[in-house]
């Protein structure tokens, strides 16, 4: 039974137990609706509370329900059938009420949640708005900036801030059913609360914030469909009497079901949660992870460090020298310092943050540490020496990766006596920030040691996605095809600034030249120089990015690069289009001028080619796992689902 009714004394409690989130599918539907007949009739129960067993109450309607035609019955009429009960229904929150799980809760009359309790509506991350009343209902129980803001932004909001917010009528601090019980009597002994259904809409405080948030949420959105229809559904809740806004609120949700961005994003949604599931890691038990050690605490290490802290495990972070060591120490305390300011640790937690972090400039300290990351400069030589030298201090078991973006892994592991015991976690910058990680798996890794990292992946809240030893892994080597396409269009017609404007026209967030300015150009020329002498003289090379070197163009941070940044205005740089067309007439290219279509077209295809030698090398495993690189890691826009889905859905735009 998915949906089961018991009395307890004077009440009836019904519980969602459809694992493993509890999600609304059509039987849990029929289940709820079946509830409320036989809780109506139970003449002995006075209310009642509404519950889920396990982790969560429901996250939201069955995702994989989507794809089919909609089944009766339909998740708005259920909640509908609960806001008429005469009973007053109360919802007992935990975990993570999302989508129709936190509709359902708004068609209870009360509400009380666990205070790790999270509530969202994150319909929009799937291409879709909530179609079971969310748009509707909310705003005429919270502040309706609030609800515009959890529409359209699909994040979740704490238990606080939604008692703060009067989303909730209670927090539990300790018997969530204790607590729902007393408010379930109270309540059936009050005057009856009106359903959110019939009543007005909450008025809009501050008008000026109203527009300037709509307008935000557009431009924010560089075109995804979902968050601006969103806006527009909680606009209309606003204008029109509930039940006309509830119509065309469940239109605009069966439209976008069958607007091909949803289906990307669904794909991608699932493509996530399938990169970390390796068939021969099915029973592999990870080794325990009490502590991790840390190489280098520069921009990548100390985000790593503070990733790892955050996610409540103990950090030992080792430096080269004192000067290093005190410079690491302050970029995480830095981190840290940010994730108070904005709300995600309080001043107690930060405290026993910076005490679990120990700092140190010899490898000793870490003999007793589990699991190593070495995120040192992208030196061959320097990662040698020091899994060398690591290799000599550390337990037998403990394991160790390496958070190389280029360098061949296997290499690395040959230092070591162990070598079955390295991997690599190559995670993104800023690394407590950004959610991917692909897990670089040598031929003679150990299985327990690749479980161990998707295991810490998966602590750390990232999304993982396994990879074969390569230069540049997958999302690198893809993305230096793409990056040398780039360039090719620059010498055979196009302006850098048309190849950036034709990607962010697209939906990247940003295109590849100014993506180069900002992370700086010269850790790319160092690198081409080391290869010059072994590059292939019969591929093509454009020497544009090595001539903006030579001139000291490093990038923003020289206040020249690819753009100039004087006044910290990006702008088009005359100089460098006179360099880009003296490089075209040298090489004796006859320039013609290619189309936004064309370019975007150039960069798929080549993303796609290259995808398809990584996948035949048998470097990256599926073709979602690719897609997940690209979406998370490299600006790809989510709502195209990825280069490999765009390859066979060219519909989606
Ligand atoms: N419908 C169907 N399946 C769902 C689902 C949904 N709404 N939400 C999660 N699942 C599945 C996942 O695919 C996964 O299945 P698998 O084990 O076969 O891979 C399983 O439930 C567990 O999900 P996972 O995300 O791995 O667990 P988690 O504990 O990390 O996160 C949630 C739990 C609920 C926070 C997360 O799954 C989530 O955000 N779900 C989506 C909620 C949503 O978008 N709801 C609105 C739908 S319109
Ligand atoms: P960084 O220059 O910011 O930091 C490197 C740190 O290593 C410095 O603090 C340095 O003092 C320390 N170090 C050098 N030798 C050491 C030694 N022998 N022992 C201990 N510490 C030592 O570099 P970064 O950007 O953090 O990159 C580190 C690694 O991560 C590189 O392999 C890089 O390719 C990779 N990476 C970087 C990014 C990025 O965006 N920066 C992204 C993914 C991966």
């Amino acid at each position: 039974m998915v949906v089961r009714v018991e009395t307890k004394d004077d009440l009836a409690v019904v519980t969602i137990d459809n694992p493993p989130v509890n999600a609304a599918s059509q039987a849990v539907r029929a289940g709820l609706l079946a509830a409320i007949a036989e809780t109506e009739a139970n003449t002995s129960a006075k209310a009642v509370i509404l519950c889920a067993e396990g982790r969560t109450f429901t996250a939201g309607a069955d995702v994989r329900e989507f794809d089919k035609s909609p089944m009766e019955p339909h998740l708005p009429d259920v909640i509908q059938a609960i806001e008429d009960t005469i009973k007053p229904w109360v919802a007992a929150l935990h975990g993570s009420v999302l989508g129709g799980g936190l509709e359902i809760a708004l068609g209870c009359s009360h509400r009380v949640a666990l205070r790790s309790t999270r509530f969202g509506l994150p319909e929009v991350t799937l291409g879709l708005i909530p179609g079971a009343g969310g748009t509707v209902r909310l705003p005429r129980l919270i502040d309706p900036l609030e609800a515009l803001n959890m529409v359209t932004s699909g994040k979740p909001i704490s238990a606080t801030t939604a008692l703060n917010l009067g989303l909730i009528d209670d927090i539990a601090d300790g018997d969530l059913m204790a607590c729902a019980s007393a408010l379930a009597r109270s309540a059936a002994n009050a005057r009856p609360r009106t359903a959110l259904r019939h009543r007005n809409a909450k008025p809009v405080m501050d008008p000026t914030a109203w527009e300037a948030a709509k307008t935000g949420i557009i431009t924010k959105a560089r075109g995804a469909h979902a968050p601006a229809a969103a806006a527009r559904a909680v606009q209309a809740a606003l204008d029109l009497p509930a039940d006309q806004a509830l119509i065309q609120e469940r239109e605009t949700f069966l439209t976008l079901k069958s607007d091909p961005q949803s289906a990307a994003l669904r794909y991608i949604f699932f493509a996530e949660r399938s990169a970390s599931k390796l068939s021969e890691l099915k029973d592999m038990e990870p080794h325990p992870l009490t502590s991790i050690g840390v190489i280098g605490g520069g921009t990548m290490g100390a985000g790593i460090a503070a990733a790892c802290l955050l996610a409540g495990l103990p950090v030992t972070l080792a430096e080269r020298d004192e000067a290093a060591r005190a410079a690491g120490q302050d970029r995480i305390t830095a981190i840290l310092d940010n994730s108070r300011k904005r709300g995600l640790i309080d001043q107690d937690k930060q405290e026993a943050l910076t005490a679990a972090l120990s700092t140190t400039t010899t490898f000793e300290a870490l003999t007793e540490t589990d699991l190593i990351i070495e995120a040192v400069f992208e030196d061959m030589e320097l990662k040698a020496q020091v899994f060398q030298e690591l290799d000599k201090h550390i337990r037998r078991d403990a394991i160790l990766a390496s958070n190389t973006s280029y360098l061949n892994i296997s290499a690395v592991a040959a230092q070591t006596r162990h070598p079955e015991r390295v991997i690599g976690l190559h995670f993104f910058s800023p690394a407590h920030i950004m959610k991917l990680v692909e897990v670089i798996i040598p031929d003679n890794a150990a299985s327990s040691v690749v479980a161990t990292g998707f295991a810490l992946s998966r602590k750390l809240g990232k999304i993982a996605v396994p990879a074969g030893v390569c230069d540049g892994f997958i999302g690198n080597r893809i993305m230096s095809a793409y990056r040398r396409e780039c360039e090719y269009m620059v010498e055979d017609g196009a302006l850098p600034w048309d190849v950036d404007q034709a990607m962010r026209d697209f939906g990247f967030p940003m295109g590849v030249f100014e993506m180069q300015d900002l992370a700086g150009l010269d850790i790319r020329w160092a690198k081409r120089k080391s290869q010059a002498a072994t590059r292939d003289p019969a591929q093509r090379y454009v020497h544009i990015a090595d001539k903006l070197c030579e001139a000291g163009r490093f990038g923003r941070k020289t206040g020249q690069g690819w753009y100039d940044y004087a006044g910290g205005k990006t702008t088009p740089s005359q100089w460098v289009e006179n360099l880009v067309l003296a490089e075209s007439a040298r090489k004796k290219i006859a320039r013609t001028p290619i189309s936004d279509a064309e370019i975007v077209q150039r960069i798929l295809s080549t993303m796609q080619a290259e995808a398809q030698a990584l996948l035949t090398e048998g470097i990256a495993r599926r073709p979602g796992d690719i897609d997940v690189v690209m979406v998370n890691g490299y600006g790809f826009p989510r709502w195209c689902g990825g280069p490999m889905f765009l390859k066979n859905h060219p519909s989606v735009d």
